[in-house]
This record gives structure tokens, C-alpha cells and sequence, in this order.
């Protein structure tokens, strides 16, 4: 390798590095991607100037293949796609880090220079790569419903997954010692794929972002074992950083579903189909329309809005921003509260407000908003459940007892916009719902949203 590429890859390592501290705001994501953007442009420029490019017509092929797939893919796929859309990416990115691998052992065999080293590299590269390949895609299938979304459960499964990733685990170990048996190598990267389908397909469809950035971390880690394999200190240093944060991102989703990391992987849940008329209370709620919500509104100095998954399901953000912007031109002050894990996706709320142009200083963590909750005037949820149920704080028996919740229940009024009774993400009952300073506004959260838009323009 020569010395303008070890320095060219130095110098995109760093950017990668900026770019990670740049994704961890909202205001600085941008910039952030753009460092990596450099950073990734600079690391394909180093490694085409290394001297070790055999033909360019299979790398002009793949230039152009992987661009129209990437270019159709960044146009066509809508921002609630994203997760799906991360889904593939991980799946060619580890296509990719099997393929290598493959390719090394083939090539060193033939000259008969597996050392151990390069055999751990190769095997651990293989291994991880190929689950990631399958598990990627079973991920994407479940997001996008070409899978059955809910849970696959079967008796004895986590026994079967459990051998099955021993198996090849041991096979690994054994290729470490005596690497020249194709038919072991070949039969581990299979068992890997296998591994993949059926760790996904327990996994209900809405806990597939924690199993999307365990993918990621299982990635990061295949390309970093490839720059191990065939000596490559960029692919060690972007693999490594990204199999680290894939792997603390999906701990903090765990985390704030208040779900241990091994339920999320081995609790086969996270269906979101529940029996909602087998929920609903018998006790009363409160209904409101749409001209009594705008006269409440009016009155109120201080309003927090509190956008949850039902807020994606209807596309609602961009007339979310109409509505706040009613409000604001009628001197009222808008607030966004946002739950770490509202939504399906990290980040899922502040995506979407972020496209529908809102600024980043409405939107309160809430961690900062709570404290302030008993002087908002009126908190207007749109279409979120779990994430402002207050059964979370009291109910010991909950299933979300303990996750940190927006504590709406505090403010003087509540607007809750959803089609129905229905429960969210964890099938439970909200008791919100019910309380007397709760008014419940029905119908899908866009369709609702115009009507009170076009009643604040009347
Ligand atoms: P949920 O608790 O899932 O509730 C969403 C609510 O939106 C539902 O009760 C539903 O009620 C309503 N809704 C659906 N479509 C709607 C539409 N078109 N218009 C209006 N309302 C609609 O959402 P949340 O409060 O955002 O909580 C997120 C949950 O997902 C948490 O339990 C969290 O742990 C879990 N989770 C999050 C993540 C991440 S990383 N964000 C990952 C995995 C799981 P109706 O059917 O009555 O309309």
C-alpha cells in the first residue's frame, strides 16, 4: 500500500469520526453526514490510487450498479421507509464483507497462506457477515410486510437457534486449526445464513429497529474482521467504530422500551396487533370535535404537542407545522415534546418533524419538558400511546412499568388525536384516556389535523 493511500485513509478515518459526533445532534447531523459523505469518498479515492487495481471494467460495473441502486433507493424510498431502507444497506454491506471473504480464502488456499490469523479474520468475517446478510433481509421483509410482521414461533426454537449458532461457532474454531477443508468453510457460511433467517423470525416486526442496529453492529464487525483479512487499516477503523455504535444504539433502545436486551432478541414479542374492543374500559371518556378543540386552543398561552407513531402512520408532520404555525401567528407558544422511542425508529419523530421544516428549538427532549408540564395549558398527543400512558409510573403489573413516559396527565388539558380505544406498540390500556382532563378528538391524525387547520382559517 502506498503512502498517499495510508495517508488519504487517515484522513477519512477522522472525518468518519467527526461525523459521528456530528450525528449525535440534530443540529449538527447534517454536517456530520457530510464529514462521513468526505470521508467515504475519500477512503474509495484512496483505495482506487493504492496500485492494486487489476481491471477497471469491474470497477466501473460496479460503480455504476451500486449508484443506480443507492440513487433509486435514496429517491424512491419514503422517509418512513428509512428503517427498511437501512435494512438493505446492511444486507449489501455484509454481502459484500461475505464476498471478500470468500474470495480471500479461495485466493491464500490456493497458495496455501491461511495462517491462523487470517483464518480467525477470514471465519469471524464469514460467519458474522452471512447472518447479517440473511437477518438484514428477513428484517427489511418484516418492515415492509412482504413477511409476516408478528412474531414466528415454534417449541424448542431458542434451543434450535442456540445449536445452530454453536455449530457454526465450532466449525469456526475448527477452521481456525485447519483451514484447508472448503467443505467445512462452505457449510459454516450456509449454517450462517440459516442462523440469520431464524434469529429475525421470532422478532415482531415493531422491535426490528433494536434487531436493525444489532444488524448494523454484526456488520460493522464483518468489515472490520475484512480489514483484518486482507489488511486494510480504513475498513478496521469504519468497521470497529460502526460495529461499536450499532451496538450501544440498540442498548439504549432497549433501554428506553424499558425491555432487557435479551427479551427484545429472545421474548418473541413486539407484535403490534392487539384486540383492541377487548381493551376498552367501561368507564367513560370524554369526546371532543373539531370547533371545541379550536376554542380551547385559542385560549391557551402555552400548548405542547406530543407526536407519537400514528403521527407516521398518517404522514401528518407536514400539517402538524400548519397547525403549529396557526397557532403561532395567534401569539401561542408551540412546544414539541419527544420521546426518546415514540415512533418505531430512533430519531423516528425528529425525522419527520425535520421534513415538515420545523425548528429544532420546539423540539423539547423530554427529560427537559416534563418538569414543566403543570404550566402547558394544553398538550395535544398525536397519535402516540404508550409513550404518554401513565400506567408506566404507577401500575407495577404493566409491561411498560418504569419506562420513563411525557407526563402529559399534568398539563390543564388534554387533546388525545387517534382513530380509536386502540392500544399502542405494548397492547395495553391507557388510563390517560379516561382521566377528566383528558378530551378524546377521533379520526385518522391528518385528516383531523386539516379539519382544524381550515377552522383556524375560516
Ligand atoms: P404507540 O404506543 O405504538 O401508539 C400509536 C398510536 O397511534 C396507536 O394507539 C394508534 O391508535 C394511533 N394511530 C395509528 N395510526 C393512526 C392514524 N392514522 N391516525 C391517528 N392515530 C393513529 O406509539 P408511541 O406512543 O409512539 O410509542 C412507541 C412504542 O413503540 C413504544 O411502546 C416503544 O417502546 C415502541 N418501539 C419504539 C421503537 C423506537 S426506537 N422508536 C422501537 C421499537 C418499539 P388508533 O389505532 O386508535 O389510531
Amino acid at each position: 500500500m502506498n503512502y498517499l493511500t495510508e495517508v488519504v485513509y487517515l484522513i477519512a478515518s477522522v472525518l468518519f469520526i467527526m461525523g459521528l459526533k456530528g450525528l449525535s445532534h440534530p443540529e449538527t447531523a447534517r454536517r456530520g453526514m457530510h464529514f462521513a459523505e468526505i470521508g467515504m469518498l475519500m477512503a474509495i479515492v484512496g483505495t482506487l490510487v493504492s496500485g492494486h487495481i487489476v481491471t477497471w471494467t469491474w470497477i466501473i460495473t460496479g460503480v455504476a450498479i451500486g449508484s443506480a441502486i443507492g440513487a433509486a433507493m435514496a429517491i424512491f424510498m419514503p422517509m418512513t421507509a428509512m428503517p427498511q431502507r437501512i435494512a438493505l444497506s446492511h444486507a449489501f454491506g455484509a454481502l459484500a464483507a461475505v464476498l471478500v471473504g470468500v474470495n480471500e480464502y479461495i485466493e491464500k488456499g490456493s497458495h496455501h497462506e491461511l495462517s491462523n490469523f487470517l483464518m480467525s479474520a477470514i471465519g469471524f468475517e464469514v460467519l458474522f457477515g452471512a447472518l447479517t446478510v440473511t437477518g438484514s433481509l428477513m428484517a427489511f421483509g418484516k418492515l415492509s410486510e412482504l413477511i409476516k410482521s408478528a412474531p414466528i414461533t415454534y417449541k424448542g426454537q431458542n434451543f434450535i437457534n442456540i445449536t445452530l449458532f454453536f455449530t457454526a461457532f465450532g466449525m469456526f474454531v475448527y477452521l481456525i486449526f485447519f483451514p484447508y477443508n472448503p467443505v467445512i468453510f462452505y457449510t459454516m457460511i450456509g449454517l450462517a445464513l440459516l442462523i440469520g433467517i431464524f434469529i429475525v423470525m421470532p422478532i415482531g416486526g415493531a422491535d426490528m429497529p433494536v434487531v436493525i442496529s444489532l444488524m448494523n453492529s454484526y456488520a460493522g464487525l464483518a468489515i472490520a474482521a475484512t480489514g483484518f483479512a486482507i489488511n486494510n487499516k480504513v475498513l478496521i477503523i469504519a468497521g470497529a467504530l460502526d460495529g461499536a455504535s450499532g451496538f450501544i444504539l440498540s442498548i439504549i433502545m432497549s433501554h428506553a422500551m424499558n425491555r432487557s436486551f435479551t427479551n427484545v432478541l429472545f421474548g418473541a414479542v413486539g407484535s403490534s396487533q392487539v384486540d383492541s374492543s377487548a381493551l376498552a374500559e367501561e368507564r367513560p371518556i370524554t369526546r371532543v370535535g373539531i370547533e371545541d378543540t379550536k376554542f380551547i386552543l385559542e385560549q391557551a398561552d402555552r400548548v405542547v404537542i406530543v407526536p407519537g407513531y400514528g403521527m407516521a402512520v398518517a404522514q401528518a408532520q407536514h400539517t402538524v407545522r400548519e397547525l403549529s404555525d396557526e397557532l403561532d401567528k395567534r401569539g401561542i407558544a408551540v412546544e414539541f415534546a419527544i420521546h426518546p422511542v415514540a415512533g418505531r425508529m430512533p430519531g423516528h419523530m425528529n425525522v419527520l418533524l425535520a421534513e415538515a421544516n420545523i425548528s429544532y428549538d420546539q423540539l423539547l427532549e423530554m427529560e427537559t419538558i416534563n418538569p414543566t408540564m403543570d404550566s402547558v395549558d394544553v398538550c395535544i398527543i398525536i397519535g402516540a400511546n404508550d409513550v404518554v400512558n401513565p400506567a408506566a409510573r404507577t401500575d407495577k403489573s404493566s409491561p411498560i412499568y418504569g419506562m420513563p413516559i411525557i407526563d402529559v396527565d399534568k398539563a390543564r388539558t388534554v387533546i388525545v388525536m387517534k382513530r380509536s380505544m386502540a392500544a399502542g406498540f405494548a397492547g395495553i390500556e391507557n388510563p390517560l384516556f379516561y382521566e377528566t382532563n383528558t378530551k378524546m378528538l377521533f379520526g385518522d391524525a391528518k385528516k383531523v389535523l386539516q379539519e382544524l387547520v381550515a377552522e383556524f382559517k375560516k
